[in-house]
């Protein structure tokens, strides 16, 4: 899709004409004035008709009926101006792309509200391309669509013939494109089924960002996995014929100066998740497809990382495999040594995700980062806490912990801090190993997070639990039905906060 900066107004040619009001803009707009003309006094009538207020979420669409060039012309209600922040913006915007995809039309032209602030350029970048997200791959003849929205003109009042687009400006539409492109990316990977989506399929997919973007990539195989001692990755992948990979992707900034920052961001990648012997129950089994969302937004992070060469350095490290039972796959009793030495005692062969993750740990440790981050679609009990929108933040840390909800709060993304409550470490004793790998199921989601901290030495460490928002099984205004890239935009977002 091109998205480029220029005059929008009623004489602009486009399947959809949006144009994005405030409360106050309603009665005063010029570009609104003009369409009204063009229109011959429809506007005015339409939003009598409709009592229309400009009301946040709310939307008005007139025919152009050959008045204007635009087939339809839609007014989206941002509400009272003054409460008006990039996250409206970017709603609508995603609203408005949507309406041209399922309108079968390809081209779109906005009109911001004030006078088009860099911030309301990238919100506009990122909801039309997150708003026009189909997963079509595995579509054919009449069910794939033909049409695709594939220009956007973004405009703002006051642009007249003349005006011409600040670097600002275009910096923040480049940006918001290539965050956007992430979440899509992290979207695809989620989307494709396991069997298209093995651990070496992930591996593929982390070896192209590395290539497009110029980053470093290190994958350990199996053998490689054992060598390195890798025990409890090697356990949870041995039932599969679908062997498991360690994926590391990694950036570093051209002149790294003295107080760069390093981020290492771990994620889960179960490219499915069966429960192993401990097998889960066939309804709603398919969407363990999704199992590897925490891997593919660490990975999808770094294409946006390496296009934006932001001044921190960062690291995706990534375990992937798939819980398959079989005549090998681990058991329950089972007991496991770790990357990190601690022994284990296998409980629930569906637990697995915490065991490939205390290996991710303990070797992302080792690079000594700042900061520590792990992102996984760890336990359905976190489900039931915060629901499906909304992730659980676990941490050591208070001033990071602090930052994360606050990068959260900006990309618009659910997050909440949920306490790592020492009365639960009990539930961890084992009788015959160092740890068992699950306690009770009461604050089930707690004692996953307290199961990590084992592996995680002194670093300042966030968990972020997000089996809800990684997949839903209903559309959002930014996303369809199914992987929703959670996770990149407030991971991008606290990395600016770090490169300043
Ligand atoms: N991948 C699942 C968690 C999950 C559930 C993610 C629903 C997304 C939606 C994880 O591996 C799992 O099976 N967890 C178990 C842990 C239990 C056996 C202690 C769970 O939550 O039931
Ligand atoms: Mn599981
Ligand atoms: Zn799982």
């Amino acid at each position: 899709m091109k998205v480029t900066l220029g005059t929008v107004g009623a004489s602009t040619t486009a399947d959809v004409l949006a144009v994005l009001v405030a409360e106050e803009e309603l009665s005063t707009d010029p570009v609104l004035q003009e369409l009204d003309e063009a229109l011959g006094g429809v506007l005015r009538v339409a939003v009598k008709d409709e009592e229309f207020t400009a009301r946040k979420d709310t939307a008005l669409v007139v025919q152009g009926y050959g008045k204007v060039p635009a087939r339809r012309v839609v007014l989206y209600g941002l509400g009272a101006s003054a409460k008006v922040t990039p996250l409206e913006v970017r709603a609508a915007c995603a609203k408005a792309a949507r309406l041209t995809n399922t309108e079968k039309g390809t081209g779109l032209a906005l009109v911001l509200p004030g006078k088009g602030a860099a911030l309301d350029v990238r919100a506009a970048a990122e909801g039309v391309l997150l708003g026009s997200y189909r997963f079509v791959r595995h579509l054919t003849g009449d069910r794939k669509p033909r049409k695709d929205l594939d220009r956007v003109v973004v405009g703002w009042r006051g642009a007249g013939r003349e005006a011409r687009a600040t670097a600002e400006q275009k910096r923040a539409l480049s940006k918001g494109e290539a965050v956007a492109q992430a979440v899509n990316l992290c979207r695809d990977l989620v989307n494709e089924p396991a069997n298209e989506m093995p651990p070496a399929r992930l591996a593929e997919a982390a070896s192209e960002v590395a290539r497009a973007h110029g980053l470093t990539l290190r994958v350990l195989d199996r053998a490689r996995i054992r060598a390195a001692g890798m025990k409890l990755l090697d356990a949870v992948g041995r039932g599969s014929r679908n062997e498991p990979r360690f994926i590391h992707l990694s950036y570093k900034p051209e002149k790294a100066r003295k107080g760069t920052r390093r981020v290492v961001l771990v994620g889960k990648g179960l490219t499915f998740d069966s429960g192993g012997l401990s097998i889960k129950q066939a309804a709603g089994m398919g969407d363990m497809k999704a199992d590897m969302a925490g891997a593919a937004a660490a990975i999808a992070s770094m294409a946006a990382v390496g296009a934006l060469k932001p001044d921190v350095e960062v690291h995706a490290v990534v375990a992937a495999a798939e819980n398959m039972p079989d005549g090998d796959a681990y058991r329950p009793g089972d007991i496991f040594g770790s990357l990190d030495g601690k022994t284990v005692e296998i409980i629930n062969t569906d637990a697995e995700g915490r065991l490939v993750l205390a290996d991710a740990l303990a070797y992302a440790r080792k690079l000594e980062p700042d900061y520590l981050i792990d992102q996984a679609t760890l336990t359905g009990a976190c489900l039931i806490a915060l629901g499906t929108l909304t992730a659980a933040l676990y941490g050591n840390d208070d001033e990071l912990a602090g930052q994360y909800l606050a990068a959260a709060r900006t990309a618009g993304e659910g997050l909440w801090r949920m306490p790592l409550l020492e009365e639960l470490r009990d539930g961890l004793k084992s009788d015959v190993a160092d740890l068992k790998h699950t306690g009770d199921r009461y604050g089930g989601s707690i004692s996953a997070a307290l199961f990590l901290r084992e592996f995680v030495g002194d670093c300042k460490w966030l968990h972020l639990d997000i089996a809800g928002p990684a997949f839903l099984d209903r559309a959002t205004t930014l996303s369809p039905k199914g992987g929703t890239g959670f996770g990149v935009l407030t991971f991008l977002h606290f990395l600016e906060g770090l490169s300043g």
